[in-house]
């Protein structure tokens, strides 16, 4: 069963007040830039070493994940397992987050279905996963579907299929676009779920080649600006440090 929606908060808000997505909150929980906490569960953060040299980024929290408040628990999560175990890289290694931390869901019969993030719902939501790039300085961002791929390139439209496990050097990181674990779950056709699971674990052994290398790659590498306008921060950012940027320090050697 579908927990409640919570109560909509009184309507005072006064007429100066700042759109939604321009607020700047100080954690998750406060977190009204977009509508989408109304109705979940739990705000799902990023999970993960800070700094860490791999970032997996996702679209959403999808209905176990809302519940345990926990980034990828659910069927999606025990395929990614299955991939990192493949790829050789250890899920503990690498930072695992959103492009969107609430989960967007529509009821269907009993079932709460995943509906797809808008656009501006992932815009409000870039102001934490700006904050998790901060923190995390990860030298490859490995973008799992095209609502990721949007997020972490900061565009709004994008073809995955053009660009799919093709290395894309932007902002000072090598993000890497592959398919989302859901589209490998539910493919129909068992060759071409087979073909997508590939594609991920491609993926996830060259984010552990490039993650060692990029370091010395991109010292003398241009490094290209986010295409969107730039995000405000969240106001207190919890967590330690943020590590030093990818490409601002002299190549250390992998
Ligand atoms: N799908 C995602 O994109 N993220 C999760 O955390 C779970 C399912």
């Amino acid at each position: 069963m579908p927990p409640p929606s919570r109560p909509t908060p009184p309507d005072d808000a006064p007429d100066h007040a700042p759109a939604p997505s321009d607020q700047r909150p100080a954690t998750l929980d406060a977190c009204r830039r977009c509508d989408l906490w109304r109705n979940a569960t739990h705000g799902v953060p990023g999970d993960g070493p800070t700094p860490a040299p791999v970032m997996v980024v996702g679209e959403q929290p999808g209905n176990q994940e809302d519940l345990a408040g926990k980034a990828f628990v659910g069927p999606a999560g025990r395929l990614l397992d299955e991939a990192f175990a493949k790829a050789g890289l250890s899920r503990e290694s690498v930072f695992l987050t959103n492009a969107v931390k609430h989960f967007k869901w529509e009821l269907r019969g009993k079932r709460r279905l995943h509906k797809t993030p808008a656009q501006r719902e992932i815009e409000a939501c870039g102001y934490w996963l700006e904050d998790e790039f901060e923190r995390v300085a990860p030298r490859v961002v490995v973008a799992l579907g095209a609502t990721a791929l949007k997020a972490v390139l900061g565009v709004k439209a994008t073809s995955l299929r053009k660009v799919l496990g093709q290395p894309i050097e932007h902002d000072g990181r090598t993000v890497i676009p592959t398919y989302h674990p859901s589209y490998a779950l539910r493919v129909p056709d068992p060759a071409a779920r087979e073909a997508a699971f590939d594609e991920i674990v491609a993926a996830l052994k060259l984010a552990a080649k490039f993650s060692g290398k990029a370091t010395r790659k991109r010292a003398g590498a241009a490094v290209t600006k986010r295409a969107a306008a730039p995000r405000s921060k969240p106001a207190s950012k919890p967590g330690p440090k943020p590590g030093p940027k990818p490409g601002s320090k002299p190549a250390a050697k992998p």
